[in-house]
């Protein structure tokens, strides 16, 4: 497949890239500023895309587009600028008819007891704040069925670590492992990510992932 990833310069954009291209995948990754190390059959496009000319022409050609854009979690109005990326991102996918799988926070996932995880104590508060943009986002287009979205929340702990496969799936309620943790690894992210590209379970839903032991 050809797959574009917004945001392939960042913590979790570069894991998937890793990833897509040890599947043999063909990658676009799209950065602002900082890029990565040139691979075979990645193709690196620096832009912004709010430039949605240099957008459309680095997508147009592609079968999914993974974002793990983010504006920066202390950017001075980041909940407008996620909501303002993702309109640009949508709107552009719905003119491609194209599949978004978008990477969102844990946040609007659900207890066990039905309490949401922004309003419990699983967060400190200033990570609640710097979350606000992709519950914003996921509040926006959740049931917006005129557009072809996947939205992965992670655990609530995404830590740089090993690709371990031995991950679990659910869908709004946030999961823990047998000493109460919520954790997954950005490699074992970035594999059910690319998995979600080349089989779609999730389609205009929402998947979660975590260990359970
Ligand atoms: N980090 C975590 O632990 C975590 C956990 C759960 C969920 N998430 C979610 O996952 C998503 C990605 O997070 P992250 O930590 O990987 O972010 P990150 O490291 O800050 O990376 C963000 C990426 O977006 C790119 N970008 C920003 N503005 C852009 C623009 N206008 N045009 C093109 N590219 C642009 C950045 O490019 P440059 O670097 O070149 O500027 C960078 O590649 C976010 O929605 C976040 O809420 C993160």
């Amino acid at each position: 497949m050809k797959i574009a990833v917004i945001g392939a310069s960042g913590f979790i954009g570069e894991n998937i890239v890793n990833e897509a291209l040890s599947k043999g995948h063909e990658v676009v990754g799209i950065f602002r500023r900082n890029s990565i190390p040139a691979q075979n059959n990645l193709t690196l496009k620096k832009l912004t895309i709010f430039d949605e000319a240099d957008f459309e022409a680095a997508i147009k050609d592609c079968d999914v587009i993974v974002s793990a854009y983010n504006p920066g979690y202390y950017h001075v109005a980041q909940a407008e600028r996620f909501l303002d990326g993702y309109k640009v991102i949508f709107n552009m996918a719905k003119k491609l008819n194209k599949h978004v799988i978008a990477v969102i926070g844990a946040t609007t996932l659900i207890q066990y007891d039905g309490e949401l995880v922004k309003d419990s104590l699983v967060f400190p508060k200033p990570w609640i704040k710097a979350l606000e943009g992709t519950d914003r986002v996921f509040e926006t287009y959740k049931g917006d069925t005129s557009l072809k979205v996947t939205f992965v929340s992670p655990a609530a702990e995404v830590f740089d670590g090993p690709l371990t496969k031995q991950y679990v799936y659910g869908k709004d309620h946030l999961i823990y492992d047998s000493l109460e943790r919520s954790r997954i690894s950005v490699k074992d992210l970035a594999h059910a990510i690319i998995l979600e590209c080349e089989h779609p379970k999730f389609v205009n839903s929402r998947f979660t992932i975590a260990y359970q032991n």
